[in-house]
């Protein structure tokens, strides 16, 4: 095998290079052509047999708190966050209300202000049961 010349050399040093600069500038391109990641698009709460009517169960969708809660045959699920200045309600299966620690907010089994400084209602998120009866939170 002859030895390369010292002008072939220096083409494949060259087309080297300039193949690596290629394949460096163009690597980041993936991360603009796919899509966003975007948070969980559902979540799961679990058996609708494991809810209790009157019972809410918490659970985190899209990196917040949700709450789920069964009303006879409804199930509703709500962004758990306060609509007054943003603290986590909790679900009180006793006086079937969204409880607010941070100024005593109250919010009807339907999400709607009930008392307290609040003024506007829980925000709703979609909710389907699947054919196994799983309780999903989401789209
Ligand atoms: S943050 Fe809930 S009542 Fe103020």
């Amino acid at each position: 095998m002859a030895e390369p010349s010292r002008r072939e050399a220096l083409d494949l040093f060259l087309f080297t290079s300039i193949a690596a600069t290629g394949v460096a500038a163009l690597s980041p391109l993936p991360f603009f052509l796919a899509p966003p990641l975007s948070p969980a698009a559902r979540a799961s709460a679990g058996l609708r047999t494991s809810l209790g009517s009157g019972q809410g169960k918490s659970l985190i969708y899209g990196g917040r708190p949700a709450i789920v809660v069964r009303r006879g045959d409804e199930i509703l699920a709500f962004d758990a966050t306060c609509t007054h200045a943003g603290c986590p309600v909790e679900w009180s299966p006793e006086k079937k209300e969204f409880l607010c620690p941070c100024h005593k907010g109250r919010f009807g089994a339907d999400g709607a202000p009930a008392g307290g400084p609040v003024r506007k209602p829980l925000a709703r998120l979609p909710v389907a049961l699947s054919p196994a009866g799983e309780i999903w939170v989401g789209e």
